[in-house]
């Protein structure tokens, strides 16, 4: 009977040499450059309570409603022993996949339960039910589960505040600066560029206002980009204000769009109730005429935010970093607060946002820690990478020094001896486990692009000399073993 070989999971994949090699060199300039920057890199867990994600990114946005793998951490003895058919829909209605937190109305076109009973059943149940500190966008209080719920992180900026909030990094004073390297989890519909386990660079500085600031993570971004071969590539820009003025560019919004929402798409119509910043991030075409037309966030900063959007503009210019105000850009997380920007390459197409990024002045206070300031950027480093070997810039890189060919019983010690000490003095080097013909070697040294070939037989043996082949200019030498290393790195260094 066959067996059926089991698969990767839809939307995850397995990254292989040499494609992980240049992986490998992508993240050496991170660590190079962060470190230059003086950041520092912080490293937290990958399952994250899904409450820190609700409160964070937002309860109502695509991540958090549709996305992210989220478990329940235990079950309660009550929940094992319910009795109640009408709490026992409720939970039921909290379990499908798709909603973690919800309004009682979600719940009542869940459940066939109208609001008072399910206001009831709640009550009755006071261990199993509780309400949720966040809001939906409009205000209505949500629901979750008592359980403990856990959710695979989506993101790591709110992860890495809420370490900064847990362990009181604020007491030491100062800024902040930390950087992070890992795999993110949303479950999207995969295609080229986007995948449900992807990775990402990230940064973030914590603890400063200044518009300075904003500059210099650009500036260390682009120098990031341009060490790793990107130089073709837009810095879209924008600022997105600070809750009070964006509380009242919304009033503005709302009112233009109840005039033209009836003509936009479904999703546009329930955003334009719901949430009305996510309409400009609407692809829809037919849409796009009618959002170019909406008013401009940026059109409407109170004086404070405006001066702090000048202030990055000219911090900009003054590096010589080239970007394009693009009042659309709002981006998909809730946090966000005056400065967000993206860098979008052309080689990537239809996923082709490579960073995104920006200003999060209230994210600690809204995770329960002091004002904090902050701002940072992501790296998609799947979509980099495709971008860095689309413009043919950094390139795998493993290349084998030497290999060594043995013939013969006696041959082998040696062999393994030499192949140990190169190897302790940092070189690669590849030995063959079995007898081979010396033909054969050869041919495996060249297939396996080794730039030397150590030959050791019983001739090599009986004089104390082995031969050493260069395998790019075909040059064979004698030489003794106790010399090889320095031989061999003589000529690698060009001397
Ligand atoms: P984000 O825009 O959601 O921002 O993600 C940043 C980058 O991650 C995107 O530009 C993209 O390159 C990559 N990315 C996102 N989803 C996927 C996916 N499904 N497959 C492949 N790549 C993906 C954030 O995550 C914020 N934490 C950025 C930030 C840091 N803001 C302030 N600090």
């Amino acid at each position: 009977m066959r067996i059926e070989p089991i698969r990767s999971v839809k939307g995850t994949r397995d990254l292989l040499p040499p494609d992980t090699n240049l992986w490998q060199r992508v993240e050496a300039e991170a660590h190079l450059i962060f470190a230059a920057y003086h950041y520092g890199e912080v490293r937290t867990p990958i399952l994250e309570e899904t409450a820190l994600f609700a409160r964070s990114v937002g309860a109502d946005t695509d991540i958090v409603m549709k996305e992210m793998y989220t478990f329940w951490e235990s079950q309660s003895e009550d929940e094992q022993n319910l009795k109640d058919a009408k709490a026992q829909q409720i939970l039921n209605a909290f379990r499908t996949r798709q909603y973690r937190f919800r309004t009682l109305d979600a719940l009542a076109g869940q459940t066939k339960l109208n609001p008072t009973e399910i206001q009831e059943t709640m009550d009755r149940n006071p261990s199993l039910f509780r309400k949720s500190l966040d809001r939906d966008a409009s205000g209505r209080d949500l629901y979750a589960l008592q359980a403990e719920s856990v959710s695979l992180r989506p993101e790591a900026t709110a992860s890495v505040v809420r370490a900064y909030i847990e362990h009181s990094l604020y007491n030491q004073g100062g800024v902040h600066k930390l950087y992070y390297i890992g795999p993110m989890f949303r479950r999207e519909r995969p295609q080229k560029g986007r995948y449900r386990q992807f990775y990402q660079i990230g940064a973030e500085v914590l603890g400063s206002q200044n518009p300075f600031v904003d500059a210099e993570v650009l500036e260390m971004l682009v120098l990031f980009l341009d060490r790793v071969g990107i130089r073709e590539y837009q810095l879209l820009l924008n600022s997105v204000g600070c809750p009070t003025c964006r509380a009242d560019y919304l009033k503005v919004l709302r009112a233009a769009l109840e005039g033209v929402k009836a003509s936009m798409c479904g999703d546009c119509q329930r955003r334009a109730d719901t949430n009305p910043l996510r309409v400009l991030d609407c692809k829809v075409e037919s849409d796009q005429p009618i959002i170019e037309n909406l008013p401009k966030i940026i059109d409407h900063l109170d004086p404070e935010c405006r001066r702090h959007f000048d202030r990055v503009t000219r911090e900009l210019q003054a590096r010589g970093l080239s970007y394009q105000v693009t009042p659309r850009l709002v981006r998909g997380l809730d946090y966000y607060t005056r400065t967000t920007f993206e860098i979008t390459s052309g080689a990537l197409g239809a996923q082709n946002a490579v960073v995104g990024g920006g200003r999060y002045d209230g994210l600690s206070e809204m995770l329960g820690g002091p004002p904090t300031p902050g701002i940072g950027f992501s790296v998609g480093l799947d979509r980099l990478i495709l971008a860095v070997q689309a413009a043919a810039g950094l390139k795998s890189e493993a290349p084998l020094a030497a290999y060594i060919v043995w013939m013969g019983e006696a041959a082998l010690p040696p062999a393994a001896g030499l192949a140990r000490e190169l190897r302790a003095q940092g070189m690669s080097v590849e030995i063959d486990y079995d007898p081979m013909k010396i033909k054969k070697a050869m041919g495996v040294a060249s297939k396996l692009g080794a730039r030397f070939a150590i030959i050791i037989g019983e001739g090599e043996l009986s004089t104390g000399r082995y031969q050493v082949k260069d395998m790019g200019s075909g040059e064979q030498q004698e030489v003794a073993p106790g010399n090889i290393a320095a031989h061999l790195k003589e000529i690698m260094n060009g001397k």
